[in-house]
């Protein structure tokens, strides 16, 4: 298949051009680089050994995204184009709200326009809010408490407002869980712009020295050691688990948990990484961090089911694949 893969020079969405490339189709990469770089393009290519297109556009650009469907043949859409820091979506909604939500209007219009209808959206398990774990796709979901949050649950409802009149249209609703690592090659991961604000990242960056220590948000929450638990996924499961989607799509709305389904707590993943790589990774615990919840894990017996997948790498591969980047990326 010919896929347009919006945010394809990000982190996800580049494991996920090397993956749609290894299984033998072909990428079509629109981003606007405001959190990536064009140097991705050229890291695809020599790891897949396969070429791609490139368009440098804003996806909430309707002339430009239909310049590209229009002088393409398109089976299918990926779209990871998006802004996905939380707290910044707190200071500048409209920002969020506007880029994450437009551009899925916009693309969806564009697939009714040119006959597409193969959709995959990257959507979050911040949609479930604050439910009881182990979420499941079946679960009414709660508010977010945040811009960014409630971008991913109102693209989600476009897309199943737009699929149930149009029976021909198949949209896969993947809600990811903790991406982290990077390829095994060292050459792509994820390099946020300043101080980072997940965790893996932050930790990496302790262990080279970069930041000083680890804060721990909290070691009180009611969890195995008082420390928040969440479901770290490798990106390159995740990226595997889109070709899944893609490639198993049937008509109508499909949503499915992209995770483990195993919990991690922070104090186990420090753990775990100073194990992997033999590095000491210092640490303080301070407050809780507002908006944090206790503990997110997914059930993920669906897409294991209806998609034949499911996650094979495990928390020591992540911190070693992790580790592996941030060595290489001497910034
Ligand atoms: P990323 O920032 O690395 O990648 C997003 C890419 O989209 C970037 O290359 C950016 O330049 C591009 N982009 C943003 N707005 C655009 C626009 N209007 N037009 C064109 N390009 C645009 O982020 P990521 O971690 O790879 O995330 C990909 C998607 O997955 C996002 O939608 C994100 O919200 C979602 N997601 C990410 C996580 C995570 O922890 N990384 C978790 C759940 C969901
Ligand atoms: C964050 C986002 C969420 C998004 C997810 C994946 C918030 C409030 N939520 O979730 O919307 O879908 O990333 O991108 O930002 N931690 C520390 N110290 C740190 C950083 C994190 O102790 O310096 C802890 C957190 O309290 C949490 C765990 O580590 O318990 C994971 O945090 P993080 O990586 O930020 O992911 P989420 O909180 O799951």
């Amino acid at each position: 298949m010919n896929i347009l893969v919006t945010g394809g020079t990000g982190y996800i969405g580049s494991h996920t051009c090397i993956a749609l490339l290894e299984s033998g189709h072909s990428v079509i990469i629109a981003d606007n680089l405001s959190n990536s770089k064009s140097e991705s393009i050229k890291k695809i290519i020599d790891i897949s050994k396969k070429e791609v297109t490139f368009f440098e556009i804003d996806v909430t650009d309707e002339e430009a995204v239909d310049h590209i469907f229009r002088n393409h043949e398109i089976d299918g859409v990926i779209h990871f184009a998006g802004l996905k820091a939380v707290g910044e979506s707190v200071e500048k909604p409209l920002e969020y709200y506007y880029n994450n939500v437009v551009s899925t209007m916009v693309l969806t219009k564009a697939c009714q326009t040119y006959g597409v209808n193969r959709f995959v959206f990257s959507s979050s398990a911040t949609v479930y809010g604050d439910n009881t774990v182990p979420f499941v796709e079946t679960m009414s979901l709660l508010p977010t408490t945040n811009p960014y949050g409630e971008t991913k649950a109102m693209s989600e409802r476009i897309l199943t407002d737009f699929a149930n009149v149009n029976p021909s249209f198949s949209v896969s609703l993947l809600r990811y869980f903790n991406p982290v690592g990077a390829h095994e090659s060292g050459l792509i991961g994820e390099s946020p712009n300043g101080i980072p604000n997940n965790l893996m990242p932050y930790v990496t960056q302790v262990a080279k020295g970069k930041l000083h220590n680890l804060r721990v948000f909290g070691n009180d929450y009611p969890t195995i050691d008082g420390t928040g638990i969440r479901d770290y996924i490798h990106v390159l499961d995740l990226a595997e688990g889109h070709v899944a989607a893609l490639e198993n799509q049937t008509e109508g709305v499909h949503v499915y948990n992209l995770g483990t389904g195993k919990g991690t707590s922070v104090l186990e993943l420090v753990k775990a990484f100073e194990e992997a790589n033999d590095i000491e990774v210092p640490f303080e615990i301070v407050d809780r961090r507002p908006g944090d919840i206790a503990s997110c894990y997914a059930e993920t017996s669906k897409a294991k089911r209806e998609l034949g997948w499911s996650a094979k790498r495990d928390i020591v591969t992540m911190c070693r694949d992790a580790w592996r980047f941030e060595k290489n990326n001497m910034e």
